[in-house]
């Protein structure tokens, strides 16, 4: 009896101790804490996205790749220093991943509303992807809250786990599913690229080595902004409206206008399991914008810091001092 009574405090015990440590995020964290932390943020991304309309989809973008290294951790926001080479010089996101600087005003704004260091760095990226795609007309939803920012961060991390558009199909399944992504998130997520642009150095290799797999008409108009050689940052939209959080990406593949070749691999018009679901959101617009919302949750819960984790960062760009 007293043995069984010994087991079953330890039991509970142990499932308190986990319960502080893998705390769950929640979407009321910083109710008491810091009340005035969203709307701050969200008057701060509507009038970053206001001065500069691709603002929007740079913010989903910083969401997608901090969440891609690691977790939802706040490490790409890190800058290098003499000992860590950190994730911004990266390929898939040297000269080309945006934000920062929004990052760092929105920040500073926080600090000041919540009279102290409260809201974390990852959860600012978080919010402000949010925020983002409802400015430009998607579907709102509730952001969980309460994740820890990281210590550190990796160049080689961001190197390997990061999808590169120059994936076929299966290795970007079998990227999505190493972040325990499925088929159909793979699907409902590439449509962030209903927002914002891709450098011809993204695309060149698909309008002169796979024309056969693009609209002609779209190919001829690509062929002037993107040529051969040179012109490396030229920028195209990666779908007709991107500034719009809509169904025309998915109508766009339908039609041999995917800008990346890993937007086409999505569908390939032989009837798979991709091509069925591209056809579903393109034909379902508010199947889109719910199911959108719900996958950017998904995304953002990938392995949070939380409890005793990591820490709150003062500056997002350097680890706590002392
Ligand atoms: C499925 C694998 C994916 C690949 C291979 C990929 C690749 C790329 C590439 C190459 C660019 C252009 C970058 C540049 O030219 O500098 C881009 C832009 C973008 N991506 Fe993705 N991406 C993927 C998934 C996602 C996901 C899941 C999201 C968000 C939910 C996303 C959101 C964006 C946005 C919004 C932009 C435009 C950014 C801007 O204009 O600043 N991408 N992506
Ligand atoms: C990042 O881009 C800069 C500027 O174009 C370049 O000088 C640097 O070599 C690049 N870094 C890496 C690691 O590719
Ligand atoms: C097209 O493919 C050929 C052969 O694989 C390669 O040598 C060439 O660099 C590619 N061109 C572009 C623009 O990627």
């Amino acid at each position: 009896m007293a043995t069984a009574l010994v087991y079953l405090i330890t039991i509970m015990a142990a499932a308190l101790a986990s319960a502080a440590f893998g705390a769950e995020l929640t979407s009321d964290y910083y109710s008491e804490t810091c009340p005035d932390a969203l709307s701050t943020i969200k008057v701060l991304v509507d009038a970053a996205i206001l001065s500069q309309p691709r603002m929007g989809a740079s913010l989903v973008r910083l969401h997608f790749h901090d969440c891609f290294v690691n977790g939802c951790d706040g490490s790409i926001l890190l800058d290098d220093t003499d000992d860590m080479i950190g994730e911004k010089m990266a390929k898939p996101n040297n000269n080309s991943v945006r934000g920062f600087d929004v990052i760092d005003t929105i920040k500073s704004a926080v600090n000041t509303v919540c009279f102290g260091n409260v809201v974390s760095c990852a959860d600012i990226v978080a919010v402000a992807a949010r925020d983002s795609i409802v400015a430009l007309g998607g579907t709102s939803y509730d952001v969980l809250l309460g994740r820890r920012d990281a210590t550190t961060a990796s160049i080689d991390d961001a190197n390997n786990d990061i999808p590169t558009p120059f994936m076929d199909l299966p290795a970007l399944l079998a990227n999505f599913d190493s972040h325990g992504l499925s088929l159909h998130d793979l699907v409902v997520l590439s449509g962030g690229h209903t927002l914002g642009y891709s450098r011809c150095l993204f695309f060149r290799s698909r309008l002169y080595n796979e024309s056969n797999t693009l609209d002609p008409a779209y190919a001829a108009s690509l062929d002037e902004r993107c040529p051969p050689s040179g012109d490396d940052d030229a920028l195209s939209a990666l779908d007709d409206t991107p500034t719009t959080v809509d169904a025309d990406y998915y109508q766009g593949l339908m039609q041999g206008r995917g800008l990346l070749h890993s937007d086409q691999q999505l569908y390939q018009g032989g009837g798979g399991d991709t091509d069925a679901l591209v056809t579903y959101y393109g034909e379902n617009p508010s199947k889109f914008w719910e199911d959108f919302s719900t996958a950017m949750v998904k995304l953002g819960n990938l392995s949070p810091l939380t409890g005793d984790e990591g820490e709150i960062r003062e500056n997002c760009r350097v680890v706590n001092q002392g």
